[in-house]
């Protein structure tokens, strides 16, 4: 009986035409509706903050050297992985990403939570030669961080339009852009204020060089904090929702 009906179908082109018509706008609208709901769908969870102007600035070199073309950063919920690389990944844990670096491809492992697993040192030994840390590593280096100065003058510009697209910093986290970036590299400070703007940030001298601010110190910063800002001792999916 429908396999009659079909061949009407099949011959009349119009009623195919309309066929194919209501299917994509039916298929459309699944997919595209549930994108305006997106704000509500994402649950707030504590800890989760924007970037520190000196991750974000990490964060800006990590996109620029292709990091992502080996590496992902997000953490499924199957039981391999989160006994090799803990706590599976919150969608609210890259909810200020822009754009987000979950992936697919591991030509090396998930960063997701690789913040506070190794010393700075280490990851600056790292970055500069991956095989004198890692032997078997196939890794490419990038001794170049360690001597280009980082540039920063257009902090507070970087922060204001990244609150066009949803972050939410405020007046005083983009008047103190700058400040704050410089702040968090160098050792030794008060670090009370910008902590409180950007809680569970590391501070200090990132690249072992407090001489100069380099992109080495802003990478760094940049991969210590991943994966850090969700306390998972204490994580309750029911009660850390804000
Ligand atoms: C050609 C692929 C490739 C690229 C590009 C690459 N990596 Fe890697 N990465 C690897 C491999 C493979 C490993 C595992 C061996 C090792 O530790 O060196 C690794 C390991 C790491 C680790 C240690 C992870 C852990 O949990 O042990 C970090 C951190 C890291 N990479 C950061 C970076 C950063 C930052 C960049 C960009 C500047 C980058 N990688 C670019 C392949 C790559």
């Amino acid at each position: 009986m429908l396999l009659k009906k079909h061949a009407l179908v099949e011959k009349n082109v119009f009623l195919l035409v309309l066929g194919i018509f209501l299917t994509v706008i039916v298929g459309g609208i699944v997919e595209i509706v549930p994108l305006f709901t997106m704000e509500q769908t994402i649950e707030k969870v504590n800890g989760v903050r924007p970037y520190s102007p000196l991750e974000q600035a990490g964060r800006n070199i990590y996109l620029r050297e292709g990091c992502y073309n080996c590496h992902s950063q997000q953490i499924r919920p199957f039981r391999d992985e989160v006994e090799r690389y803990g706590h599976y990944s919150l969608a609210a844990e890259s909810m200020y990403d822009h754009p987000f670096q979950w992936g697919s491809k591991r030509t090396g492992p998930d960063l997701a939570r690789v913040g506070g697993k190794y010393s700075n040192d280490w990851h600056v030994a790292h970055l500069i030669d991956p095989r004198s840390v890692v032997p078997e590593s196939i890794m490419p280096g990038y001794p170049f961080l360690a001597n280009r100065d980082l540039k920063f003058d257009d902090a507070a510009a970087h922060l204001s339009t990244l609150r066009v697209v949803g972050v939410p910093y405020s007046d005083e986290q983009i008047e103190l852009a700058v400040a704050d970036l410089h702040l968090q590299a160098t050792a030794n400070e008060d670090y009370d204020d910008f902590l409180a703007r950007y809680p569970n940030a590391a501070t200090g001298d990132f690249d072992g060089n407090p001489d100069r601010l380099t992109e080495m110190d802003a990478l760094v910063a940049y991969l210590q904090v991943l994966g850090r800002m969700v306390d998972f001792t204490t994580y309750n999916p029911q009660l850390n929702l804000r």
